[in-house]
């Protein structure tokens, strides 16, 4: 399973690079604009600089919502960096835009997808990766994994290759649950991903080992 992490913080996306395990990175416009990254000029910046840090893929979020614009927007996007994807949301001037993208090889992202219907649609596009947002389903009380465990089955019936990118990933747990329902990939925050290495008696066990060790050498 690929670890994405969500985020534009530069000082994150680079400490879950060092830690080894990072293979792609999402933003969205709320993302980046809680980095104050604002202007066009400074929001490609901050795109070819994430793209600097990782060697996975980086999905970019179009603001357009009408399909001549999302297409300028996306190429413009994808001319950025090879690892730049171009992220697209669920409406149906974006559904026939990813199919356009498809057909010119560029990479996309299928965002804001909350049923089953509309994953669907995001593999008959032709889109690389759909993002189901689980926990602003389970925020509204709706089971967010459970469309996890539909698209899957969906997906797996026909063998669409759109991989599935379990977004809105909020801690461990959902990372966890994310993996044995055959997600292809989850994008959280550091926190949910850093939460994965916690165990007490991980803790305890280290502990006991350092003492023992001293306590041997006579120190
Ligand atoms: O990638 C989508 C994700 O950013 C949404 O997360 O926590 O705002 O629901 P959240």
């Amino acid at each position: 399973m690929k670890f994405f992490i969500d985020t534009a913080n530069l000082a994150q996306i680079k400490e879950a690079h060092e830690l080894g395990v990072l293979d792609g990175v999402t933003t969205n416009p709320t993302l980046m604009a809680k980095e104050g990254i604002t202007g066009q000029d400074n929001v490609i910046a901050h795109y070819k600089a994430i793209c600097e840090i990782t060697d996975g893929d980086v999905s970019a979020e179009v603001i357009a919502t009408t399909y001549d614009e999302i297409i300028v927007e996306g190429e413009a996007l994808a001319k950025l960096h090879e690892r730049i994807v171009v992220k697209v949301p669920m409406i149906k001037d974006g559904v026939r835009a990813i199919k356009y993208f498809t057909s010119k090889g560029i990479k996309t992202n299928c965002t804001l997808v909350f049923s089953a219907g509309q994953a669907l649609l995001a593999a008959k596009a032709g889109a690389t990766y759909v993002s189901p947002f689980i926990g602003r389903l389970d925020d509204i009380s709706t089971d967010g994994l459970q469309l996890i465990e539909d698209i899957r089955l969906i997906y797996d019936n026909y063998g669409y290759e759109t991989q599935i990118l379990a977004a809105s990933v909020r801690h461990a747990m959902h990372i966890i649950n994310c993996a044995k329902l055959g997600s292809d990939v989850i994008t959280g925050p550091l926190s949910a991903i850093t939460a994965l290495l916690k165990h007490p008696l991980t803790d305890n066990g280290l502990a006991q080992f350092l003492a023992d060790h001293a306590k041997a050498a006579g120190k």
